[in-house]
């Protein structure tokens, strides 16, 4: 499975612990009672990549974001810090923010007005005097979760007991920061609401068996053949696969090679032209490897800490539970994030954010994050053609998995991600992790 392009991956293996095996059936993706495991188990206990620290720039900017059953406010502090707190009212209970992102100079809860300050306390109620126990003002707070910022992300964890997020993240940890992405901007990104439950597009985004048949426009651009591509997953509970990009698959016979307008597209911006590949079109990867080492920082990229294969090639993280982070050739970072529903577990909220690098957005032009969409599977389309087929499998993977004709997965060695992934939901569900 390794080729020996892959440099970075195989410098730095990640160990692939043996697998488990564990059984994936239908009903694991259908039934509420593994739901509501699933939640208690697992959800209540992992770190959570909820949110993006650089889009809050000043003292009261916050981000609200819902997984299952909760919902979170993350907010800047007047010290600079980011501190996050369940987005619930004390005094009844009622959701005190709705809108995803905005600035607060206080919150103030819709029911009876009680205001809480950025920092949790409770500075302000009705009618004071009329509380039995006295003010609340003097002994309330809202309730306050784990917080730690990395890779520009706000990361959340409800377990009073939890590990540090870097104990967390292990291996990926060293490897995000090479990208010094933290401050990349927020390009197109888009929440669909979806009928199928948030492990379908997880395991979709674990396996890249899936190319040829649902992504059939990146054979000429992106390798389709895994024996040229590197899976591998790590202690901790996340995996990753690197896919050698800005090259014609090897999958392709000799007659199908040529300078697609997709690859071609890759290779203008560098000043390289479609024809002087024409026989030689396996060379198009490492040519903009050198050309965008030899000029990428005058023009805004910041590659000293990366290895060559990374500025062409897919490096994609699957960091458990919920969160693909794809590095594009150092262009842009596709994140993909899959909330669970409230209660039903054959939907989920799926979140497909894109955040550019320095040189990208400076090549576009982009200045300030785009607008967030949020609609319902099947009104709109993402406008991001390989996301949107992705979906379009995972709707109708939901219909069969409530099959009495199905009985379970039949995964091919490429897939062996997506065996890991189970295999350590299941290590939460019996307790033997965290
Ligand atoms: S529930 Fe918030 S003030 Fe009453
Ligand atoms: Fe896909």
């Amino acid at each position: 499975m390794n080729s020996p392009e892959n440099v970075m991956a195989l410098a730095r293996p990640w160990g692939c612990p043996p697998l488990r095996n564990v059984p994936i059936l239908g009903d694991q993706y259908t039934s509420r009672e593994f739901f509501d495991r699933e939640w208690s188990s697992m959800w209540t206990k992992v770190w959570l990549l909820m949110g993006r620290s650089s889009e809050l720039s000043q003292d009261g900017s916050y981000q609200m974001e819902e997984i299952g059953p909760e919902s979170f406010i993350m907010i800047r502090q007047k010290d600079g810090s980011i501190r996050a707190f369940y987005n619930v009212c004390q005094h009844r209970g009622s959701r005190l923010l709705f809108n995803n992102e905005g600035i607060s100079n206080e919150i103030v809860c819709p029911y009876h007005g009680w205001e809480w300050a950025n920092d949790g306390s409770l500075s302000q109620v009705q009618d004071p005097e009329d509380f039995i126990d006295g003010n609340p003002c003097d002994d309330m707070t809202l309730v306050e979760v784990n917080c730690e910022l990395f890779a520009g992300f706000i990361w959340i964890n409800m377990d009073p007991e939890c590990i540090s997020l870097k104990d967390y993240l292990g291996p990926v940890w060293e490897e995000f920061e090479a990208y010094e992405s933290h401050d990349w901007i927020r390009g197109p990104s888009s929440t669909v609401d979806v009928n199928c439950n948030w492990k379908v597009p997880q395991d979709n985004s674990c396996e890249s068996y899936h190319l040829p048949s649902v992504h059939p426009q990146g054979l000429k651009w992106i390798e389709h053949s895994y024996k040229y591509c590197h899976f591998d997953w790590c202690e901790e509970g996340h995996n990753r696969m690197s896919i050698p990009m800005v090259t014609p698959s090897h999958s392709l016979t000799r007659e199908e090679l040529e300078v697609d307008d997709q690859l071609r597209e890759m290779l203008e911006p560098w000043g390289l032209k479609a024809e002087d590949f024409e026989g030689r079109e396996f060379e198009t990867r490492q040519t903009v490897q050198s050309v965008k080492r030899e000029t990428g920082s005058e023009r805004g990229y910041q590659f000293d800490q990366l290895f060559d294969d990374q500025l062409t090639d897919a490096y994609h993280y699957n960091i458990f539970p919920n969160v693909t982070v794809s590095f594009a050739g150092s262009e842009y970072i596709g994140l993909q994030r899959m909330r669970p529903h409230r209660r039903d577990p054959e939907r989920h909220y799926y979140d497909n954010f894109m955040y550019l690098s320095h040189g990208a957005a400076a090549r576009i032009g982009a200045t300030k994050p785009e607008e967030r969409r949020f609609f319902k599977y099947g009104t709109d389309l993402m406008n991001r053609e390989i996301a949107d087929q992705d979906l379009a499998v995972s709707t109708g993977q939901q219909l069969g998995l409530s099959s009495r004709g199905y009985s379970g997965v039949r995964l091919a060695g490429q897939e062996g991600r997506v065996q890991r992934f189970h295999d350590v939901l299941d290590e939460y569900l019996e307790g033997s992790r965290p």
